[in-house]
């Protein structure tokens, strides 16, 4: 099979390659080489010499066009990623990530009869908080609001019912109702639905594949819009106490990228995933902080000093329900090590930027 992954340069996709690669497929990257992103620019060294990269926006139609010759699947992975960034670059998150999908799937649509499969990827930020029960009542699915700001002033973090119950986190099932909460987040709820209901219309098959928190080699640490393990990460390489809001207890669902690629790869080459939107995680819950804790050297005093509030009302708790997916196989603590060790050779003298905090 030959695929294209559209952002085939960038961290997931790169690796997605090494998998199809290493599973007999050939692969087409298009990337525009985003210089947040690709600090470097040019083609990155970490992408396979096998991997045939064109260069190129996913808004501009006739390049897609030619990306798409010959291609049989196509994985929509190009986009632009920050969830702070898209709360004040409203127009280029909306631009990229919705025309750039309009554009992709319109060509596709022309292929349609050569097209066998169209997968893109859609996030865990798409359910704004995470999924809770109540342990007074025995309640649980319960999908609540983002905790109130007068809550948070009074720097009271739970989430309470309402009799002021502190409620329990639970791993998020797919049929927890959507509200994405930043314009990124209505950016990849819009990917999930564009691509499954123009699939359904044409026949062709898509998958959607909300994935949790990602990690490993190849994430770009020195771009200030990645996620709390990259954030973390950069500032303790860099010699800087990590920031942690609130009393640091919040939680994520951190997954291995190899784990990520092997269930696209599944999804690929499976029909099992068609038509659906299937969270990808590991469905255990780690604290935010063990971004902190995982590298080898101690956490600075600073740190646990300060407990500032977000500027934000970001998630307190999410985790996956990998109801449909197949199971995870690297853990978080043992994989993360490896990958920071890795980048504490690379990354320490890249630029740390303010919007970190
Ligand atoms: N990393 C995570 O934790 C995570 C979690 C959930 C969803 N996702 C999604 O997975 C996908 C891949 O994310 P990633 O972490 O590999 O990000 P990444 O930034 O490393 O890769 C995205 C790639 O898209 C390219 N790109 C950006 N704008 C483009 C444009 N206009 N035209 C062509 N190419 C463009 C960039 O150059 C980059 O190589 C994204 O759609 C992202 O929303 C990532």
């Amino acid at each position: 099979m030959k695929v294209l992954i559209t952002g085939g340069a960038g961290f997931i996709g790169s690796h997605l390659a090494d998998r199809l690669l290493a599973d007999g497929h050939e692969v087409r990257a298009f990337d525009n080489l985003d210089p947040q992103v690709h600090l470097q620019g040019g083609r990155p060294e970490y992408l396979d010499p096998e991997v045939e990269l064109q260069t190129g926006d996913v808004r501009d139609r006739g390049a897609v066009r030619r990306a798409l010759e010959g291609v049989d699947a196509v994985v929509h992975f190009a986009a632009a990623v920050g969830v702070g960034q898209s709360m004040y670059e409203i127009e280029r998150y909306t631009s990229i990530n919705a025309i750039g999908a309009a554009i992709v799937l319109e060509e596709a649509v022309e292929r349609r009869d050569a097209i066998r499969k169209l997968l893109v990827a859609s996030s865990m930020s798409i359910y704004g908080e995470g999924q809770y029960r109540n342990p007074r009542t025995g309640e649980s699915g319960l999908a609540p609001w983002l905790r109130p700001e007068s809550q948070l002033a009074a720097r009271e973090w739970e989430l309470l019912a309402d009799d002021g119950t502190p409620l329990e986190p639970e791993p998020t099932a797919e049929t927890k109702p959507l509200r994405p909460t930043s314009i990124y987040a209505i950016n990849k709820r819009d990917h999930e639905e564009m691509f499954l209901t123009v699939g359904a219309a044409y026949g062709l098959p898509a998958v959607a594949l909300r994935f949790f928190n990602v990690y490993g080699e190849r994430q770009a640490l020195s771009n200030p819009y990645t996620g709390v393990a990259a954030i973390f990460s950069s500032r303790l390489l860099n010699d800087r106490a990590p920031l942690v809001f609130e009393d640091g207890r919040q939680t994520r669902d951190f997954i291995d990228v190899r784990d990520i690629a092997r269930c696209c790869a599944l999804a690929l080459t499976e029909h099992g995933a068609d038509e659906h939107a299937l969270n990808v995680g590991t469905g255990s819950i780690a604290p935010a902080t063990s971004g902190i804790a995982t590298p080898t050297r101690a956490l600075p005093q600073s740190c646990s000093a300060s407990a500032p509030r977000s500027r934000s009302r970001p998630a307190c708790r999410t985790c996956s329900r990998g109801s449909r997916a197949r199971r995870p196989r690297i853990r978080w603590t043992r994989r993360a090590r490896r990958w920071l060790r890795a980048a504490s050779r690379v990354d320490r003298s890249q630029r740390l930027d303010r919007q970190h905090e």
